[in-house]
């Protein structure tokens, strides 16, 4: 009998589709709303033919060897997959699937939003009223800096990022990127591409749009913050290892920049501590796909995968098309 094992809860559209193509007792969802613990997982995933899996499981080798070689996929639920030892899954001739477009656009609208909330303090101006410290308008009152005819540089062209320059165009700013991996950009977008330094001193705000790669660890750290303006802000939606967290505080706090965006952070769910006391920080919880449409969505993408694999045809959205 099939087996696929779901390490947390995920919207019903997914669950429902596995259990429409296998039966209701071939689905197993870990019982906990949280992240699963290793011992769980390691004993979850044993003799099961398809793992489905959530950004915070730490998918290696041992999981794979404690599932057995009959695991025919890894589902990852999220485009950024580098929870997934993909390696050891080829070496084991497992395809790992991600959950790419879908979230694009709900991506991209969250790290506007907090484009827009870092440049105008809205963290910062919220809890000013909340805390009553509201004494009436003033001509100094909580200044931010402007987003319209700005910079905006992008770091990452993919999908994301290129929905993030679509974006840019309505605010009539001017669009930068920088992206090793030469992606093919459309000529609407009107962006140009450019070096990383370029980059670094010529964007009022730059978007980190790029996978974690052990190239892109610490990507932004303390040389990249000196070469950026006083007056930039920092938004990040992707990974946040990609940022050194204790050298973007200094950058916060000297005034090396003017603000940060975050949305991810490098030791999940712990935050720096430093960043919680920059009021020019906004902070949140990891929530770039977090809404109904879209985490529907991944879940029904994560399941087509496990389907069309379980079904002995070739997984929509595989990452290792050579473990095939
Ligand atoms: C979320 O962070 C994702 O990679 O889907
Ligand atoms: C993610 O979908 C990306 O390629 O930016």
């Amino acid at each position: 009998m099939t087996t696929i094992f779901v390490t947390r809860r995920v919207p019903e559209t997914g669950i429902r589709m596995l259990h429409k193509t296998f039966g209701q007792g071939a689905v197993i969802v870990a019982p906990q709303d949280a992240v699963i613990e290793r011992d769980a997982l390691l004993e979850g995933v044993r003799g099961v033919d398809a793992l489905l899996c959530i950004l915070t499981d730490a998918v290696d080798a041992a999981v794979m060897d404690a599932a057995g070689p009959q695991l025919k996929i890894i589902a990852n639920y999220a485009v950024g997959y580098n929870n997934v030892d993909v390696a050891a899954a080829t070496e084991r001739r497992i395809p790992v699937t991600n959950t790419p477009g879908v979230l694009t656009e709900t991506t991209a609208d969250l790290a506007w939003a907090l484009l827009m909330t870092a440049a105008r303090r809205l963290g910062e101006a919220e809890r000013f009223l909340r805390g009553s410290q509201w004494a009436g308008w003033g001509p100094m009152l909580l200044l931010g800096v402007d987003v319209h005819g700005k910079t905006l540089g992008i770091f990452g062209m993919g999908r994301i990022g290129q929905a993030m320059a679509r974006r840019a165009q309505g605010f009539d700013m001017r669009v930068i990127y920088h992206d090793p991996s030469n992606p093919e950009v459309p000529d609407t977008l009107q962006a140009t591409a450019v070096d990383k330094a370029t980059l670094l001193a010529e964007s009022d705000f730059i978007s980190i749009h790029c996978p974690l790669l052990p190239e892109t660890t610490h990507a932004f750290a303390a040389a990249e913050f000196k070469a950026m303006k006083p007056s930039a802000c920092l938004i990040n939606t992707s990974r946040g290892p990609v940022i050194d967290e204790a050298a973007l505080v200094e950058a916060l706090d000297t005034g090396e920049i003017f603000a940060a965006g975050l949305d991810v952070f490098e030791d999940e769910p712990a935050v720096h501590p430093g960043l919680l006391d920059c009021q020019n920080a906004v902070l949140i919880p990891h929530l770039g796909s977090a809404t109904e449409e879209t985490r529907g969505k991944m879940a029904a993408i994560a399941a087509q995968n496990i389907v069309a694999r379980l079904n002995g045809e070739t997984p929509p959205n595989c990452v290792n098309p050579e473990a095939l």
